[in-house]
């Protein structure tokens, strides 16, 4: 219908194709047609109002047999497709493998960074935030036909890992940490602080273990690497609940021999300052405080290792773009990072390099921080909701095979949607009742919307060849449902070009919820078979793309609930 309708506006504004493919719009409303052609653009060369461009091609067009109508409204024509015609293309894409793909990232390549927790500290809620918001990003760019490398950037070096060290070699025990893992290393961090407080020595030997791990002291490196190995078991452990996967473990101390030649470029560029004895790259210039490079005790930073990081990845990758997945308080210095690469004399960084922020969780109201004392581990709150939803299954459908398998991807499916289902920016709430409510505006939902089309095509023996009559099928329900569907190419458009997957997450609960009122205003399984076809082709359209969406999402649809 697309290619038909852009087919028709070139001919009659005498355009290129492409371009009239780029300005073709689908109107939100269903009132404002099928496709919307605004005119906006063409009025420089044209030399007119946009108004009357619209009107001028409205007429050139005239009538055409697939539109029931075109109306100018403003400085937009819109088409009104006629019904049947719309309905049978609809029904089509019930049978096309990849509805909703597209081949625009073809040889092209995205990094996102994302989910990076920080070794030897729990796996927070605002870590479960990024790998949710980062692997849906994956997906979405994915189905665009773009190569993406999935990273994690885990929090591996740095000068912490001395005081671990430290802490570890006076008060740990290797059975402790064995049994305990993060928890443990946590309790002597944290013991670190008490007894630095008293003795500030024990800072200095901290610093001076740092630096023996920056140097290659096997010893230390030995204790780090173990450190290392049981926080990402666990790690990956939550990784396994979501079902999610990375391409690349490369943290920060991956760039510990890379950031060495960093510093070197900033001061072949002259960018390099001395500051109190530090390293830094002066930004007032860029109304932003200066990028610490290196600290007087000639040790490397967060920052400096981000700095390798990008041209690394730029080097071996030469990616279109390179996300970062992080919450808000990181954003000067992303903007720090950024901007220091530019000054290098590498341009593309200011289109390149995107830093995607998101909002903080709540817990029913109150803060979920490690800060605030009460230490809360994403892993727990994916098994409570496995849990809680097991328990549901157990009393409303006893005899359901596979009810573990089900229980994770509905449970894990639930905390996923109610991550995504605002935008990303606003903080999420989290309460129970909201989050696994089977009616509500929720991920179960939309699987249970999923799981009775397929109960009903399983039951119908459903044949996708079966003959058709599109004519039958043309009243209010089943034509929004479709129109709904329609939209969904550009939705995972839109999605990826803002970075946003509650895009996506908003567009399945539309589709589920148009389901419904088709489901309770239409009789699916009428004795007359061509309508019979005709509605049964509809649910299929209607499942397949609600599983294809909230697969964008990272959500598993089980076949029964
Ligand atoms: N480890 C960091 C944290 O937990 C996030 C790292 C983000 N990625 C990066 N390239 N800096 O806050």
């Amino acid at each position: 219908m697309k290619e038909q309708i852009i087919e028709i506006i070139s001919k009659a504004a005498e355009l290129d194709k492409s371009m009239v493919a780029d300005l073709l719009e689908i109107p939100p409303k269903a009132d404002m047609g099928d496709f919307a052609f605004p005119c906006f653009q063409l009025a420089k060369t044209l030399r007119k109002a946009p108004p009357l461009i619209a009107a001028d091609i409205a007429e050139k067009i005239g009538d055409v047999d697939i539109l029931e109508k075109s109306e100018v409204k403003g400085a937009y024509i819109n088409f009104f497709i006629k019904k049947e015609m719309f309905v049978r293309s609809m029904l089509d894409t019930a049978d096309v493998k990849d509805f909703g793909s597209s081949d625009m990232g073809k040889g092209k390549t995205i990094c996102i960074d994302y989910s990076s927790p920080n070794v030897a500290k729990n796996f927070h809620v605002g870590h479960l935030r990024t790998t949710i918001i980062g692997n849906s990003l994956y997906k979405i760019y994915t189905k665009l036909g773009y190569k993406v490398e999935r990273i994690n950037h885990l929090g591996d070096w740095g000068t912490q890992f001395g005081k671990l060290i430290v802490a570890y070699k006076k008060w740990g025990r290797q059975e402790d940490v064995e049994r305990d893992g993060v928890a443990e290393l946590m309790r002597l961090y944290v013991k670190f602080h008490e007894e630095a407080d008293k003795d500030d020595s024990l800072n200095d030997e901290a610093r001076h273990w740092f630096n023996e791990m920056e140097n290659g002291n096997q010893e230390a490196l030995d204790i780090w690497q173990w450190f290392v190995d049981i926080s990402l078991k666990e790690y990956k452990g939550t990784y396994a609940l979501l079902g999610m996967e990375f391409d690349h473990y490369m943290g920060e101390s991956f760039y510990r021999d890379k950031t060495a030649d960093v510093v070197t470029r900033l001061d072949n560029a002259g960018l390099l300052k001395e500051s109190q004895g530090a390293k830094i790259v002066d930004l007032e210039e860029y109304n932003m405080a200066p990028c610490l490079i290196m600290k007087k005790d000639g040790s490397t930073i967060y920052a400096t290792r981000d700095l390798a990081a990008v041209l690394y990845r730029k080097d071996r990758w030469n990616f279109e773009k390179c996300l970062y997945v992080t919450g808000q308080e990181q954003k000067l210095h992303f903007a720090q990072v950024f901007k220091v690469i530019e000054l290098l004399g590498n341009d593309w960084a200011k289109d390149s390099l995107v830093h995607i922020p998101y909002g903080l969780v709540s817990l029913e109201g109150a803060k979920l921080s490690t800060r605030s004392g009460n230490i809360i581990y994403a892993e727990d709150i994916l098994k409570e909701a496995i849990e809680k939803v097991k328990e549901i299954i157990v009393t409303k459908n006893p005899d359901l095979e596979n009810k573990d398998e089900v229980s994770r991807k509905v449970g894990v499916g639930a905390i996923i949607f109610n991550d995504l289902y605002n935008q990303r920016i606003k903080d999420v709430s989290f309460k129970w009742d909201k989050v696994l409510n089977f009616d509500g505006e929720t991920g179960p939902y939309v699987q249970y919307t999923y799981c009775r089309c397929a109960s009903i095509l399983r039951n119908a023996s459903y044949d996708e060849n079966a003959e058709i009559d599109c004519g039958q099928i043309l009243d209010e329900p089943a034509i929004s449902l479709l129109k709904d569907i329609n939209r969904y190419p550009q939705i995972v458009r839109d999605a990826a070009e803002k970075y946003e997957p509650s895009v996506v997450a908003r567009f399945s609960m539309d589709v589920a919820q148009s389901f419904s009122r088709f489901y309770n205003a239409d009789k699916v399984l009428v004795e007359d078979e061509t309508i019979r076809n005709a509605r049964l082709k509809l649910v299929a359209l209607t499942a397949k793309t609600l599983k294809d969406s909230l697969s964008l999402l990272g959500i598993d649809c089980p076949e029964q609930m």
